[in-house]
């Protein structure tokens, strides 16, 4: 299917249809350069997305230098313990400044001519300018982007006129905030590279549908999983009802949720033993579990005894590197015995992981035929609706 055919209003009627009569997003939506390039401007260049954790720059002089969605940025906390974000671009003839990665300096200096720049991004040395006319040191820092973290989860924002993160996420906050997030820490981090698209993971973690067939000797065992209940009517048109119900949904202007009340932990294997609940939990979060889904690109999910997100970067349009984070509250940290009952959780997100792997890799090949069609949605798909609703309006078709 060529892009001319895909990127008219009339090819996304169906998408934009309710839950139960909605269709599929072309496939070229997740083959083709000129989409992932316009999600490219109008999402990953303007919202606020989720690059990773404060872990990742814990102490003063830390840095961490990556890519989003292409672009490379640097993350770096100062003296002064500010946590700022800038292009990882230097100001004289644009040499990539530092190679990705992690680590704690005084200041950044460029492999090519040897500008050197303060961990706030002020230009603090530039060898031989002195004899250019008119050049000012003050003029040429490094160009700063804009970082926020909620707790220990870092974004970042390429556009200085999006709202501020609190104002994006609203009521996301609320929902989340019981979960202490200042005191969560992240433990463990994995990234794992994959052929598909960067929707084709979020869509398959927005969905629990797929967990008795793709999980199934692992998480599907999980009697409490929502998917499970509605799969066997236990819990069948819960979906979609106010707070207070079983299961329901949550829906910011940028953000979905699902919401689920039951016992045990979905963080852990169904044969694994955990830790208890992390202290002064109240209200569904001690008695249950939260999916949710920051738009664009991430899952935090939210247990009694453990966090979890998955960040996703998209790598082109059918490669994307994912990053999964285990996130415990300090107090759980703690504990002699952490290391080792930690392992359990590490475990259930690795064989979950690479089971989704597998499926969505699967699914990008199908995808790229020129005989795929668009199907149908279910009724277990509803959050993979509301972020193809919200992709479709940030794009702009
Ligand atoms: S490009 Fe960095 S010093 Fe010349
Ligand atoms: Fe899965």
């Amino acid at each position: 299917m060529s892009m001319t055919t895909t990127m008219t209003g009339d090819a996304f009627s169906g998408v934009r249809k309710p839950l139960l009569e909605g269709a599929m997003f072309p496939a070229s939506c997740y083959t083709d350069p000129a989409f992932l390039a316009r999600e490219t401007e109008r999402i990953f260049r303007r919202d606020w997305i989720l690059v990773g954790d404060t872990g990742r720059v814990a102490k003063p002089g830390d840095w961490w230098s990556f890519d989003l969605a292409g672009i490379p940025l640097i993350v770096a906390r100062g003296r002064d313990g500010v946590i700022r974000g800038f292009a990882n671009t230097c100001r004289h003839r644009g040499c990539k400044l530092l190679n990705d990665g992690q680590g704690n300096s005084r200041a950044f200096k460029c492999g090519y001519h040897g500008w050197v720049y303060a961990l706030d991004g002020k230009l603090t040395g530039a060898p031989q300018m002195e004899h250019s006319k008119g050049f000012d040191k003050a003029d040429y820092g490094l160009h700063p982007i804009r970082v926020a973290n909620w707790g220990v989860f870092l974004f970042v924002c390429l556009d200085d006129a999006t709202p501020p993160l609190a104002e994006y996420l609203g009521d996301y906050f609320r929902l989340m905030g019981e979960y202490e997030p200042d005191r969560l820490v992240v433990t463990r981090r994995v990234t794992a590279d994959l052929g598909c698209n960067w929707k084709v993971y979020a869509e398959n973690l927005m969905e629990a549908y797929h967990t008795p067939y793709v999980h199934t000797s692992s998480i599907a065992g999980n009697d409490y999983d929502p998917g499970m209940e509605v799969l066997s009517g236990k819990g069948a048109g819960l979906f979609g009802q106010t707070e207070g119900a079983p299961i329901w949904l949550d829906h910011g202007p940028n953000h979905s949720a699902i919401v689920s009340r039951h016992t045990g932990s979905n963080a852990l294997l169904p044969t694994d033993k955990g830790f208890p609940p992390m202290p002064r939990l109240t209200g569904t979060a001690a008695e249950g579990s939260y999916f949710t889904y920051p738009f664009p690109n991430l899952l935090i999910a939210g247990n009694v005894d453990c966090l979890w997100y998955v960040q996703i970067n998209p790598r082109g349009t059918n490669r994307c590197t994912l990053t999964l984070a285990s996130c415990f509250h300090e107090e759980t940290v703690a504990r002699p015995d952490f290391a080792e009952i930690a392992q359990a959780y590490y475990r259930r997100l690795d064989v979950s992981t690479a089971e989704d792997a597998t499926i969505t890799e699967e699914q990008q090949k199908g995808l790229s035929s020129p005989l795929a069609r668009p199907g149908r949605l279910s009724h277990m798909e509803p959050v993979v609706h509301a972020f193809r609703q919200w992709v479709l309006e940030r794009v702009g078709m």
